[in-house]
């Protein structure tokens, strides 16, 4: 059977496994897909191992990603922009490095939020890999602006400094959290690490536009401080980034394989599980 993985440390707590175990059942796929811890300083050589052992193709995360981009041969131009790579998949050619997480997070709030992203003004928070690895899908949405928030300004406009070419004509700009005031958007994305410090980023509370969708790329059992404040500041919809992750997988599955799974059920049993 074709064998893949999701590498990174720490690991035991990922739930691709689970995902691509329900991709493989519903599509008929006969492959195998195991979690790898590497050590840290070991991320080349457990790729190596995994490929001499048979391995057709690795998922990557923290905190390898970038390690991955230097290792692929190829690389996806979205795999380009976003400086990283979250997807290996090993042929007779060498390494092809792409990544899913922007499209991911694209595909799930149209598909399973069914929010119009063209014509809408985004607001995309942080300056981090996740951002980065967000903006050229989001430009490729043809939003009417797109701004980019982070609590380091010049971080944020270094960032948006790297994107010039691909904006084509769509407006483009960085700004500090405080700048921010007196500007309303219509989908506000939180790709900050502030989450994992149980905080949310400082908004002004007027960013959300009536009708907006405030989205979180991490997720949880209930609201993250995130969501939480962004319920309270007037955002009529919110929603976390477990869709961000069953859909990135579904596209690695895609890169793969060459099938699409349906998603749907496979989101809705990750949602059960976590909700408990
Ligand atoms: P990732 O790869 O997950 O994006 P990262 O590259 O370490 O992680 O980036 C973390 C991002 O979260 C940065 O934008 C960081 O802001 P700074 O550039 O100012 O450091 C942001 N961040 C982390 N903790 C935060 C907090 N408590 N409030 C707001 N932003 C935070």
């Amino acid at each position: 059977m074709d064998r893949y993985a999701v590498i990174g440390n720490p690991i035991s707590h990922s739930r691709s496994p689970a995902i691509h175990a329900a991709f493989a059942r519903q599509t008929g796929q006969r492959l195998t897909y195991e979690a790898l811890l590497a050590p840290l300083d070991g991320f080349a050589d457990a790729v190596a191992q995994f490929r001499v052992d048979g391995g057709r193709g690795l998922n990557v995360t923290v905190p390898f990603k970038r390690e991955a981009f230097a290792l692929a041969d190829a690389h996806s131009p979205r795999a380009h922009a976003a400086g990283a790579v979250n997807t290996l998949a090993f042929g007779p050619d060498g390494v092809y490095g792409d990544n899913t997480d922007g499209v991911g997070l694209v595909r799930d709030l149209r598909h399973n939020l069914g929010c119009r992203l063209e014509g809408s003004r985004i607001l995309l928070l942080g300056a981090g890999g996740a951002a980065r690895g967000a903006m050229l899908p989001l430009l490729g949405a043809q939003p009417a602006s797109l701004t980019l928030a982070n609590r380091s300004t010049d971080k944020a406009e270094a960032l948006v400094a790297t994107f010039r070419e691909q904006r084509g004509s769509i407006p483009l700009d960085a700004c500090g959290f405080s700048a921010l005031a007196g500007r309303e958007f219509d989908v506000v994305i939180n790709a900050t690490a502030a989450s994992l410090a149980n905080e949310a980023p400082p908004l002004p509370p007027g960013v959300f536009a009536p009708g907006a969708l405030a989205y979180d790329m991490m997720y949880r059992r209930g609201d993250t401080p995130f969501l939480a404040v962004a319920r309270r500041n007037g955002a009529a919809r919110v929603a976390d980034g477990l869709g961000m992750l069953v859909e990135q997988a579904a596209e690695s599955f895609v890169l793969w394989r060459g099938v699409r799974p349906d998603t749907t059920p496979v989101l809705a049993d990750l949602r059960r599980q976590i909700d408990g």
